[in-house]
């Protein structure tokens, strides 16, 4: 089994300057950790009033530098090659202090010189009082640092350790985890002349004029892969049931309401398409009668019986067209995931199929993340809780390896 993880094989060097907000790092580096990272601490001589070298290196697995002029570490990994170690080098909190000598260039200590000699992305967190935040000095050392290219993250707003409420919060460690994925999150074009379909939303299925039957689906997790897969390089057909979201640029997008209409739009594109992902809710079942007057409630009975006919299995059709593109369905399911996920893979003659369990709180239908396990005839990829666009990113990373096979 294979696990993927957001920041897999991503090297990063956190810098720790001396402000209460060292204490979050642990939490940091943990969670920096836990989506696939490797991470190397370097601290200045005042984070470790903080925090403890002893904690940091407990969770990051690795011994702490924080001196120049130390021979034992010159003679493992030295100043220059852990400078260019580094995918990208986070300041987190990054004191005022820091800030100032960054923006004067000193290589005063570990850390700052360092920062001179990385070739790498250099992100800083600043964290400090909010008067010292917003004092001119600081306010133009954070400008001039943004001109040289740095990326500044936060700070945040809210109440400090000194009583204050204001901006100067360090990000939270969930907050700078999520902006060094995104940061990474930069797609290569290996989808460069391939046609993709994607599916997104709930279908809705008239009862009468003013009802329907739908499913759970906001449309996020289709949107965000169409927005990714164009982002890859690839012409993405969006085929999208009613949702309150913005068409990602350069994506073609049909609006559906029904199972029908869905199914008739996806077979008509089928000729120049490479990829069909189907991530629609589609609703299995449709009225068999459609009232064309809003249905009165009757005087006295206390019930009503609804016949159903079964909508066409969309992605199972595209399947088994001559045109068959690599297809790529998903499962929501609430229990025994991975078995039913397997079943629809067989039945329906996918290449892949990408299992959400719905079940688990703050993932799936309508929430911000997502989390999959996707599978083949053969294989098994985990992606791990995320923001839907990383998922989708990872999902389609997967799509590429096996699609290419
Ligand atoms: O839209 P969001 O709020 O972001 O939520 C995303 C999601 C949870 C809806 C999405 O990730 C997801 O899991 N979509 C599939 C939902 C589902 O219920 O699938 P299913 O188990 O009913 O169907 C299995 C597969 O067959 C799916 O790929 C589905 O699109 C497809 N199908 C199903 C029925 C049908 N008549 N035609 C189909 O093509």
């Amino acid at each position: 089994m294979s696990v993927i993880h957001a920041l897999t094989g991503k090297k990063i060097l956190l810098g720790i300057s001396g402000g209460i907000a060292a204490y979050k790092c642990a939490e940091l580096t943990r969670r920096l950790k836990d989506q696939g990272a490797d991470v190397r601490i370097v601290m200045t001589s005042s984070a470790k009033e903080f925090i403890t070298p002893l904690t940091m290196q407990a969770v990051s697995g690795h011994a702490i530098a924080d001196d120049l002029l130390d021979p034992n570490a010159e003679a493992g990994m030295g100043h220059i090659e852990l400078a260019k170690w580094a995918d990208i080098v986070l300041l987190a909190p990054a004191t005022a202090n820091l800030i100032a000598r960054l923006r004067a260039g000193l290589a005063d200590e570990l850390l700052t010189t360092l920062c001179l000699a990385t070739p790498s992305p250099i992100a800083v967190s600043p964290a400090m009082n909010m008067e010292m935040y917003q004092a001119a000095a600081t306010q133009e050392n954070i400008s001039v640092l943004a001109l040289r290219g740095l990326l500044i993250w936060g700070p945040g707003e809210g109440p400090q350790a000194c009583g204050d409420i204001g901006p100067g919060r360090m990000l939270e460690p969930q907050q700078l985890v999520a902006r060094v994925v995104d940061f990474f999150n930069v797609p290569h074009a290996v989808f460069a002349d391939v046609n993709i379909t994607i599916t997104a939303g709930p279908t809705q299925e008239a009862l009468d004029p003013v009802r329907y039957i739908s499913n759970h689906s906001s449309g996020k997790m289709g949107f965000s892969l169409a927005e990714v897969a164009q982002k890859m390089g690839a012409n993405v057909t969006l085929i999208s049931g009613p949702v309150n979201l913005t068409t990602p640029t350069n994506v073609k997008r049909i609006d559906v309401k029904t199972a029908l209409e869905m199914h008739k739009a996806s077979l008509e594109n089928l000729n120049s398409c490479d990829i069909f992902i189907a991530c629609a809710a589609v609703a299995d079942y449709r009225p068999e009668v459609v009232a064309q007057h809003k249905m009165k409630k009757q005087q006295g009975i206390d019930d009503l019986t609804l016949k159903l006919v079964k909508n066409p299995d969309i992605i199972a059709d595209v399947a088994k067209d001559k045109n068959r593109p690599f297809c790529v369905g998903f499962a929501a399911e609430t229990k025994d995931v991975e078995c039913y996920a397997k079943d629809k893979l067989k039945r329906k003659n996918l290449d892949l199929i990408a299992a959400n369990d719905v079940a688990k709180a703050g993932q799936g239908f309508n929430s911000e993340k997502n989390a999959l396990s996707v599978f083949s005839a053969q294989q098994r990829f985990d992606i791990k809780l995320a923001d839907k666009k990383a998922v989708a990113h990872q999902l389609l990373e997967i799509i590429y390896q096996q699609y290419k096979q």
